[in-house]
């Protein structure tokens, strides 16, 4: 969703601000803006559309430079929540007074109360947003000292934040804080970052401090002192960022996202380095700091989680159930609180997230945490909010996702829920044999991944077929049921195609009425159990002459006489399957996305991130 960067220091600052920018401009965005000081003056651009406009607008403002002496900015990316996407609306907001610039993440939901307390005192408002408040009431609460202004404004909201906030009374400092969402200081040397995401900071520090919900910093470019809301000191750990900058770069690839699809051999590789042991045909996973006896008396497990992350869980109950006799169940994370789940003493539930950010995935941790249960995440962003509350968990190692649409994370999800699945599957029930034949499978992931990549050609004639087609359907049984909701929800996100993941045999219960010869379905026929239903499901899509396309095994000849197209994937089992098969969708889903010319990394309408509720 919106990006924050700040920078202070002794380099160009509208450099480091647009470089931070261009970097956080995955997470989705309608506009951009930053505020530079400048001779203890605020000047303020700001540009609806891309982060290009901004800078071109920049560059033409200083083409004669900045008249003045300037070593610390703010700037922003605005994906619109309170007010439309215009320049007013962009960030960074002044107040009325012009004395702070402030850029923010989140949503203020007392908002209206506070506006109309600060119009009784006199102030006046040019935008629509909630941001606009938070700056008039801290120059309103201001009485000479910068902190204090910020920290007092802060208690009288509700709602969520991520701030960074400059004065023209105390040039160099910025003032940042968090409550629901991430802010993290970069350390350099005679200069500081910050940002919403350690991708703003990455080409300059590698240092970085992620602050708690409530903590309040002062960052001046060689200091940063840490607060909690009351203004009392706290002291919060430096991080070492293992990304290589090189890692956010297209490096040549057309897409990020094709080079996110690519890199799956080795983001899986990495997932699974050093966590399988062929001694005791288990897995180790030390983030997890579990016991065997915490496993064998687990009662059952919740998996909580949102979109690509969720069906990533929906793989994952297969998994626990098939392997490790534990009953569980996938919950969707926006609900999980409002539902008042029942979690028992012994109940485990387990955050999957990316981003580690989402707003509704952290509140399930937070209801789940209180309500007694023991919370494990599987997380991809080293220090992210879930993993820092859920306190125990494993990363993904999936290096750093740019591409709106999750590809490489969801199969180092599946993975890593194989992984577990296998530890306390070999805690519960699997022999050491069993429990190495699964450990044989898990090594043979990225090669067998290598091995579909090569076909991708072949994947793309399918795809340039069907790439007119207004709707498709996607089906599958058992663990290709997820599969086929993550193609489709692949193919809606990128090429803004309608398509519906279902059961195979739930089809005959309604949608069939939709079938006819425009809508396509791709029917996931892998030959592992169920294949056989699978193609009964086919011809009853065939007799409503809709045109089907199967993915399925290769050397599988039987199926050539059901379907018309034909995706192949490599032999493995069921517990792999789900893995390759997501993989050629979204391969599909990609090429039918780049024929129709569609913004594939940063489809309309989404964010990376999705940080409220
Ligand atoms: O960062 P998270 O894994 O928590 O994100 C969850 C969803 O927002 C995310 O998977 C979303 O559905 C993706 N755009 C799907 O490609």
């Amino acid at each position: 969703m919106c990006g924050i960067v700040g920078y202070i220091g002794e380099h160009n600052v509208e450099d480091a601000l647009i470089n931070g920018l261009k970097r956080l401009e995955y997470r989705g965005y309608d506009s951009a803006g930053m505020s530079l000081l400048i001779n203890d003056k605020i000047e303020t651009v700001k540009k609806i559309g891309k982060t290009q406009n901004l800078h071109d607008a920049v560059t033409k403002k200083y083409s004669g430079g900045k008249g003045g002496v300037c070593t610390t900015g703010i700037a922003h990316t605005r994906w619109a929540t309170h007010g439309m996407p215009t320049e007013e609306n962009a960030h960074p907001h002044l107040d009325m007074n012009g004395n702070f610039a402030l850029v923010h993440n989140g949503i203020i939901e007392n908002y209206k109360n506070l506006k109309d307390k600060l119009v009784s005192h006199g102030y006046t408002f040019k935008s629509g947003t909630d941001t606009e408040v938070i700056v008039n009431l801290i120059d309103y609460l201001y009485e000479k000292d910068f902190f204090k202004a910020v920290a007092a404004a802060l208690k009288e909201l509700h709602g969520t934040f991520g701030i960074a906030v400059i004065s023209k009374r105390h040039p160099g400092n910025i003032v940042v804080a968090r409550r629901g969402s991430p802010i993290v200081v970069g350390l350099g040397t005679n200069e500081m970052l910050v940002g919403s995401d350690v991708s703003a900071l990455v080409a300059y520090t590698r240092r970085v401090i992620y602050l708690n919900d409530d903590d309040i910093a002062m960052v001046k470019k060689d200091d940063v002192q840490i607060y909690n809301i009351d203004e009392v000191p706290v002291t919060r750990e430096t991080a070492l960022v293992d990304w290589d900058p090189g890692e956010i770069e297209k490096s040549g690839y057309k897409h990020f996202m094709l080079k996110e699809i690519e890199e799956q051999p080795d983001s899986v590789r990495n997932s699974i380095r050093g966590r399988i042991d062929f001694k005791t045909g288990t897995a180790i996973l030390q983030g997890l700091n579990i016991t065997p006896k915490e496993v064998s008396g687990t009662t059952d497990i919740t998996i909580t989680a949102c979109g690509t992350s969720y069906i990533a869980g929906l793989v994952g109950e297969y998994y626990f159930e098939d392997l490790a006799d534990i009953p569980t169940e996938v919950a969707q994370a926006a609900e999980f609180r409002y539902r008042n789940p029942i979690l028992k003493p012994n109940s485990l539930v387990v955050a999957i997230s990316q981003s580690g950010e989402t707003a509704d995935t952290l509140a399930a941790v937070r209801e789940a945490a209180g309500k007694g249960a023991s919370v494990v995440s599987l997380c991809n962003v080293v220090g992210s909010t879930i993993a820092r509350e859920a306190g125990r968990g494993v990363y993904l190692h999936a290096g750093p996702e740019i591409s709106v649409a999750s590809t490489k994370a969801f199969t180092c999800q599946v993975a890593v829920l194989l992984m577990m699945a296998l530890k306390f599957g070999r805690i519960n029930r699997l022999s050491i044999d069993a429990g190495n034949l699964i450990a044989d499978e898990i090594e043979s992931i990225p090669e067998m991944i290598s091995k579909l990549l090569k076909t991708k050609s072949e994947i793309e004639k399918i795809a340039e077929k069907y790439a007119a087609a207004e709707d498709f359907f996607y089906i599958g049984r058992g663990y290709m049921y997820p599969a086929a909701l993550e193609g489709a929800l692949k193919l809606k996100e990128i090429s803004y195609i309608h398509a519906e993941g279902y059961h195979a045999a739930e089809l005959k219960h309604g949608p069939i009425a939709l079938l006819d010869e425009k809508v396509p379905v791709v029917a996931l026929a892998n030959d592992i159990p169920g294949k056989d239903k699978v193609i009964g499901n086919i011809q009853e899509c065939r007799a409503r002459k809709s045109p089907v396309i199967a993915v399925a095994t290769e050397g599988d000849e039987e199926i050539k006489e059901y379907v018309e197209d034909i995706i192949r994937v490599p032999k493995t089992s069921k517990y792999i399957a789900p893995i390759l098969t997501v993989i050629a969708l979204q391969l599909f889903a990609y090429y039918i996305a780049d024929k129709r010319g569609r913004d594939i990394d940063k489809p309309r309408n989404l964010a990376k991130s999705v940080t409220v509720e």
